[in-house]
């Protein structure tokens, strides 16, 4: 079966919500009894990754991830977490890369491709975020910038098997200004044949789009053939839209 039949819709929490948000959250989810044909994963604070599987446990086929982790295997690293402690947490995947951690953190693409090579040597799906900032948009240099980071990130790494790309133009984060499905869907077919430079089977890559996705627009986003689900961060905190979303998310018909 193929890694894009089914549409991903990726929550990342970023720093939000409480212990009571998040038993809302699922107490709603559970009411609703229509079955997902989607892949629903959420990405917590690691402190609440624990209560987020056991809650999701009885909610089905939610996965829980981790929205970063450390570029060192282990050792001296105070504060940080490791691949191998993930994995041996059982929790299947990770963000890496994401442009607040680039913008705020001042994590470079040298230094992803060291996380995204832990992170698939410790068997976790790695959703390498890229994407460019509002200036480089109006330059016109997306594609340039894109292509650096694919391939300065993704140097080294022949087996894609559990590799998954986010594209996130970071002027549509947080700002309410999506990219159309148009302009989403040109860049996701240039990262593909980019991919395809690099992988064998770069076809089987799911490529999520993320900026201001909502319940009201991600249907248009999620009609495009190389966009195989979305990366969302503010409309995925309440359940009832997290959830049109994922009810929005029909398999893909690939000829
Ligand atoms: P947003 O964030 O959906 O709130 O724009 C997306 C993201 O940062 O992953």
């Amino acid at each position: 079966m193929s890694r894009r039949n089914l549409k991903y819709i990726v929550g990342n929490w970023k720093m939000n919500h409480k212990l009571a948000d998040i038993k809302e959250f699922f107490t709603t989810f559970s009411q609703s009894r229509a079955e997902l044909h989607c892949h629903p994963w959420i990405a917590p604070q690691f402190i609440h990754i624990p209560i987020l599987k056991e809650l999701a446990f009885t909610l089905g086929n939610i996965q829980v991830g981790a929205q970063n982790m450390s570029h060192a295997a282990s050792g001296a690293y105070t504060g940080e977490i490791s691949a191998t402690a993930l994995s041996d947490m059982g929790i299947p995947f990770v963000i890496i890369g994401h442009s607040e951690r680039r913008n705020q953190f001042k994590e470079d693409n040298e230094l992803l491709s060291k996380k995204i090579k832990l992170a698939l040597a410790s068997d976790l799906q790695a959703i390498y975020c890229i994407g460019e900032t509002a200036i480089e948009f109006e330059k016109g240099t997306t594609k340039e910038i894109i292509k650096e980071q694919l391939h300065q990130g993704l140097s080294g790494i022949s087996d894609c098997h559990k590799l998954l790309i986010a594209y996130e133009p970071v002027w549509a984060i947080g700002t309410g200004k999506v990219a159309t499905p148009k302009i989403a869907e040109d860049v996701h077919a240039f990262i593909r044949n980019e991919l395809a430079q690099l992988f064998t089977s770069a076809n089987e890559i799911p490529l999520l789009y993320g900026g201001s996705v909502n319940p009201e627009n991600i249907s248009g986003l999620l009609s495009m053939p190389n966009i195989d689900g979305g990366l969302i961060g503010g409309a995925s905190l309440k359940a009832k839209d997290f959830l049109s979303m994922c009810h929005q998310a029909r398999p893909f018909a690939r000829s």
